[in-house]
C-alpha cells in the first residue's frame, strides 16, 4: 500500500550518535507536529485530500466506530483506493458488522495455523535454511532474495500450498499491483490466478485455502465466487510488501546495532518484546481509510458524506501521551501497545504470521549470525506533498558473517 515511492542512497543515513543515543534520521516521525498541535493532518493522495487521523486515542476510538467510519466500501479501504487494480470486493476487511463478523469468523481458523508448534517447527526450518544460505555467499540483496522468497514460501505453508506455487508469487514482485510500470496489469495477473487456482480445486479438493473456501458456508449458504476471489485478493495483497518491510529492516536494525544482536544471541527471552517493538517503529502499513456514511469532523476538518479518512496506525505508534521516547528502537519497551496491526474489529486476521515469522527471524539471527554487514542499501520511502516517511528497501545488500 505504498503511495508512491523515492529511492535514496543509504550513504548519508548510516546511524549517527547523538546525546550518546545512536539515532537514525529516518526514524523521525513525520506526524509529530501536525498531531501534536491539532491531530489530524490533511493530505492529497493522488488527487483525493483527506483528513489524517494521528493521536493513538482518537486513532483507536475511529477503528472501533464502524457506523461513522465505515469499511463497507469496495476498494475504498486502501489510500490510495484501488478500483483500478481489482475487480472484487476484498473480504472481510471492506464491509462492516454483521458481514464481516461471519467471514472473520470463517477464516480465523486458517489464520491461527501458525499458533501450532508443528506449524513453528517448518517455519523455523524454512528461515534456518534461507539463513543457511545466505551464509554461504559472499553478499546477499535482502529484499527481492530474501524477504520476499521468505514471504512467499511461509504464505504456501499457511494457505496449505505447495512450495511450487511459492515460485508463482515470488515472480510477481514485493507487491501484488506496485511492483513495476502497470499496477492494472499486475492486478489482472492476480485475479486471473486466484480464478484458475480455484478453479483447479474445484476439480480435486484438497487441504488448502481454496479448497477451504469451496466448502466453506457463510450464514449457511456457500460463498460466492467473487466473495472467494475478494478474501484470495486480500490474502495475497495484505501480507506482502508489509512483511517484505519488516524482514529487510529488521535486518538492516541488527545489521547497524550489533549490540542489540548480542543481546538477542545471549536471551531469547527478549525475542518477543523485540518483535513488537520492531514492528511499532517500523509500522509497516502507515494508514488505512474508512468512509464515512455521513457528515462528520475529523478534529477541526468537515468530512463530507462519503468523504474518507485516515487512520494512521504510523503516527499513533508514535504518541508520545502512550510511548517514552518514542522514536527510539528500545527492544526490551514493555508495556508496548502499538496499534501497528491495527485495533478493533479489523485487527490484522494475518498478525500471527507475521509475528511468527518475525520472532523465528530474530532468534535465529541470533543464534545462527555473528554479524551483519550492510554493503549497500538504497531506501523506500512513502512520498506525498504532506509527508515522506520511510518504509523500507529499494535494494539492501549485506553479507552474513558466522557466530
Ligand atoms: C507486519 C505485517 C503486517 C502488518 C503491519 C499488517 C497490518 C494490518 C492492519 C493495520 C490491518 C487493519 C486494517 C483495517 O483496520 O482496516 C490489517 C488487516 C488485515 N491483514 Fe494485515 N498486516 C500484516 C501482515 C499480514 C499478513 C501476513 C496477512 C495474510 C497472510 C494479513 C492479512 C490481513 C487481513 C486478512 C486483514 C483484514 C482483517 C479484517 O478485516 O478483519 N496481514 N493488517
Amino acid at each position: 500500500m505504498t503511495v508512491s515511492s523515492q529511492k535514496t542512497p543509504d550513504g548519508d543515513k548510516r546511524p549517527i550518535c547523538e546525546t550518546g543515543v545512536m539515532t537514525d534520521p529516518d526514524l523521525a516521525d513525520p506526524f509529530r507536529a501536525p498531531r501534536t498541535s491539532s491531530g489530524v493532518l490533511t493530505a492529497d493522495f493522488g488527487g483525493e485530500t483527506l483528513p489524517m487521523i494521528l493521536g493513538y486515542t482518537a486513532v483507536r476510538e475511529a477503528a472501533r466506530d464502524w457506523a461513522i467510519y465505515s469499511s463497507d466500501a469496495p476498494f475504498r479501504v486502501p489510500i490510495p483506493s484501488e478500483e483500478a487494480v481489482r475487480t472484487v470486493r476484498q473480504l472481510p476487511i471492506e464491509s462492516d458488522p454483521p458481514v464481516h463478523t461471519a467471514f472473520r469468523r470463517l477464516l480465523e481458523p486458517v489464520f491461527h495455523r501458525p499458533r501450532s508448534t508443528d506449524y513453528q517447527q517448518r517455519l523455523d526450518r524454512l528461515i534456518g535454511e534461507l539463513l543457511e544460505d545466505a551464509a554461504t555467499k559472499a553478499e546477499v540483496e535482502i529484499v527481492r532474495d530474501f524477504a520476499l522468497p521468505l514471504q512467499s514460501l511461509a504464505l504456501a505453508m499457511l494457505l496449505g500450498m505447495p512450495k511450487d506455487a511459492a515460485e508463482i508469487w515470488i515472480s510477481w514482485g514485493t507487491h501484488v499491483f506496485h511492483d513495476g510500470p502497470d499496477s492494472r496489469a499486475k492486478g489482472n495477473v492476480l485475479d486471473h490466478y486466484i480464478r484458475e487456482t480455484l478453479t483447479s480445486a474445484a476439480a480435486s479438493l484438497g487441504e488448502d485455502v481454496f479448497s477451504f473456501l469451496h466448502a466453506a458456508t457463510v450464514d449457511g449458504r456457500a460463498l460466492t465466487t467473487d466473495e472467494k476471489v475478494g478474501i484470495a485478493n486480500l490474502v495475497f495483497a495484505g501480507g506482502r510488501d508489509t512483511i517484505i518491510n519488516a524482514v529487510s529492516r529488521v535486518i538492516a536494525h541488527f545489521a547497524d546495532h550489533p549490540e542489540d544482536l548480542s543481546v538477542i544471541a545471549t536471551d531469547a527471552a527478549r525475542v518477543n518484546l523485540a518483535v513488537e517493538e520492531m514492528v511499532r517503529v517500523i509500522s509497516p502499513l502507515t494508514h488505512i481509510g474508512r468512509v464515512c456514511p455521513a457528515p462528520t469532523t475529523a478534529g477541526d476538518v468537515n468530512v463530507p458524506a462519503d468523504g474518507r479518512v485516515s487512520l494512521c496506525w504510523a503516527s499513533a505508534n508514535r504518541d508520545e501521551q502512550v510511548f517514552e521516547a518514542p522514536d527510539e528502537v528500545r527492544l526490551a519497551r514493555s508495556p508496548n501497545p502499538h496499534v501497528a496491526f491495527g485495533s478493533g474489529p479489523h485487527t490484522c486476521l494475518g498478525a500471527t504470521q507475521a509475528r511468527a515469522i518475525l520472532r523465528s527471524l530474530i532468534r535465529m539471527l541470533g543464534e545462527r549470525t555473528g554479524g551483519i554487514e550492510i554493503l549497500s542499501a538504497v531506501r523506500q520511502y512513502e512520498v506525498t506533498p504532506a509527508y515522506r516517511r520511510w518504509v523500507g528497501f529499494e535494494a539492501l545488500t549485506v553479507r552474513f558473517t558466522a557466530p
